[in-house]
């Protein structure tokens, strides 16, 4: 997206958790797990998960219209929400969450690449800004893993978490702060078993007939995908910043998926840049997949963690494999991240 005289520029930042709250030890109540084991292993203590009955829009329209408060917008030309936890397999969330944001008419479209979803619709939206097809466009990552976890899987339900994050973006100079630069996205295809739900598309079809053995619930291969998250995010993440021309030194924040809290140190070391740079949230929310980046970045926003004029990367990996990577001068912006009171699910809730 550099290179030219029109950027996407990052306007406005919103987020939003579901008010239900289930802690390691509410986990460690119905599963063989502990909050220690949970606490030292992903540095998570607990997630927010989706009332029933309740859908991934639901918690895209929530972070969208923060996203549009906070840049003090009411349309949008583009929306886009990353999510790999569509209300339906069809039709899109998109147009929905679009509608109930009183944008009936304007394109709408979901885009699937797992945790790295919103890396890749901040490029894709960033390039219908750049070339000059939009004027502004609201980009949301939101999921809802709880409603495709196996209830008995003790790996998955201590990591995953509900949550919606959005930016807004509007067409500005590649000089300006908040502009998106040196985007970089990747995948590995070969890989894509590690992380998968085998069940409800194409090759493994609906058959009216109940489920076989667990293949709709997600799941995850944990320890190669550490690897190759810690891998992927540091070369992607190192790549950007060269390519705009930072020094490991120049980078003021690295905000990164909150998959596990021992991958943000192994990136840190790996890249050079200290981990107090990290921003994290990961203790409060887990891995709320598409939603990790931007409710990250809202979190940081209203902590004081991100500040105006900083250089910040952002990165993602997920499944696919997919990763991605961009950076930006962060931008004076004033994140909404307001939540509901939370509130304690009944344990046949989650
Ligand atoms: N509570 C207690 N024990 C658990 C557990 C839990 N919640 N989850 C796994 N274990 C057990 C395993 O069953 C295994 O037991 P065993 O040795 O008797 O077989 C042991 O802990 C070690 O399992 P392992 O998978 O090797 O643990 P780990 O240290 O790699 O941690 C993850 C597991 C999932 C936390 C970690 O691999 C991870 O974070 N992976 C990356 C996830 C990610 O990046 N996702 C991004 C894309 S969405």
């Amino acid at each position: 997206m550099s290179g030219t005289d029109r950027a996407a520029v990052v306007a406005g930042v919103g987020a939003w958790v579901p008010p239900a709250v289930v802690t390691n030890e509410a986990l460690a109540e119905r599963l063989d797990t502990s909050d220690e084991w949970i606490r030292s292993r992903t540095g998570i203590r607990r997630r927010h998960v989706i009332a029933p009955g309740g859908a991934t829009s639901d918690l895209a329209v929530e972070a969208g219209r923060r996203a549009l408060e906070s840049a003090g917008a009411d349309d949008a030309d583009v929306v886009v929400v990353a999510t790999s936890t569509p209300d339906r397999p069809c039709p899109a969330t998109a147009p929905e969450v679009a509608s109930r944001l009183g944008l009936t008419g304007v394109a709408a479209f979901d885009v699937a690449a797992v945790c790295t979803g919103f890396v890749y619709a901040l490029g894709v939206a960033g390039g219908m800004i750049a070339s000059g097809f939009a004027r502004t466009a609201l980009v949301i990552g939101a999921d809802t893993f709880s409603t495709i976890l196996d209830p008995l899987d003790r790996t998955t339900r201590a990591i995953f978490g509900d949550g919606a994050g959005a930016v807004f973006l509007r067409a500005g100079r590649p000089t300006e702060p908040g502009a998106l630069m040196g985007l970089r996205l990747g995948s590995d295809g070969t890989r894509s078993e590690l992380i998968e739900v085998k069940a409800g598309g194409s090759r493994q079809r609906s058959t009216g007939l109940p489920a076989r053995d667990r293949d709709t619930y997600f799941r995850m291969e944990g320890r190669p995908v550490f690897a190759h998250a810690v891998r992927r995010m540091a070369t992607s993440v190192r790549a950007t910043a060269a390519e705009v021309g930072w020094a490991p030194a120049d980078i003021h924040r690295v905000v990164l998926h909150q998959a596990n809290a021992r991958i943000l140190a192994a990136v840190a070391e790996q890249i050079d840049v200290p981990a107090e740079c990290f921003p994290s949230n990961i203790d409060r929310v887990g891995n709320t997949v598409a939603a990790s980046v931007p409710l990250v970045l809202a979190d940081a926003c209203v902590s004081g963690e991100l500040s105006p004029g900083q250089r910040i990367v952002l990165g993602g990996f997920g499944g696919g494999l997919t990763w991605g990577s961009v950076a930006l001068v962060w931008p004076d912006v004033t994140a909404i991240r307001s939540d509901a009171a939370p509130v304690s699910p009944s344990p046949t809730d989650y």
